[in-house]
């Protein structure tokens, strides 16, 4: 049975367009996979940033840790592990400041380790699982508009998921929020214009 890990990031709950799109993504990949969902919400793990204990215990050997490095490094095998044993992952994220939220930072911290997700040689090690991004942003950044470079986030990710062997990445730009903060459109009408790229990612 597939498994789905669905990471969500928002820290404003049922108003959250992100993550009313990965409600709405879940849902879709449950009818076409059958499988088990696994929920991983930032907001709620109250992560620690890398410390020295965590650097130290990343960079050693087990047996050489100290109880506050095991401590520190408990946290980070916790979340790689979750991460090797999924099929699918899901990350519903906000854009901010163009990038990624500070508690999404702190994930990727954790499960970019070497020896765990690469190898010392930087060959990525979580290979064989499909990845769906859907950033919610207040603004649009087409693909080809002039705004498009200012959206580091999806390049970043690209990036650092690829380091570690994820590659097979698709996108959901949910840009233009703003126009659903504003009264523009309904949140209902605005989730709903994404229904088709979300169906067609949890396939
Ligand atoms: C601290 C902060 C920074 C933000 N920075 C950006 C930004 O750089 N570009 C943008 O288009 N929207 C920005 N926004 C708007 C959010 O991306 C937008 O509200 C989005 O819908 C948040 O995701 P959520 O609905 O899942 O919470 C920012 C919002 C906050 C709170």
């Amino acid at each position: 049975m597939p498994t789905l890990l669905k990471i969500d990031v928002s820290p404003r709950g049922d108003y959250s367009v992100s993550r009313q799109l990965t409600k709405q993504f879940a849902s879709d990949w449950q009818k076409a996979h059958n499988g088990t969902i696994v929920d991983r919400d930032l907001v709620k793990t109250n992560l620690p940033f890398v410390d020295l204990p965590w650097i130290a215990g990343a960079y050693s050997t087990p047996d050489q840790h100290t109880p506050e490095q095991k401590g520190a490094m408990k946290v980070s095998n916790d979340l790689i592990d979750e991460l090797f044993a999924v099929d699918h992952i899901v990350i519903g994220t906000p854009m901010y400041n163009f990038s990624i939220p500070a508690i999404l930072k702190a994930y990727i911290d954790h499960i970019v380790r070497v020896g765990r997700t690469y190898s010392p040689s930087y060959e990525g090690l979580v290979k064989g699982k499909k990845v769906t991004i859907i950033i919610a942003s207040g603004g649009v950044y087409t693909p080809g508009s002039h705004l498009e470079s200012y959206n580091v986030e999806s390049s970043y990710l690209r990036q650092i998921l690829g380091f570690i062997g994820l590659t097979d990445i698709t996108f959901v730009l949910a840009g233009g929020t703003n126009d659903v903060n504003q009264g523009k459109i309904s949140s209902e009408d605005f989730i709903a214009s994404f229904s088709e790229s979300v169906a067609e990612a949890a396939k």
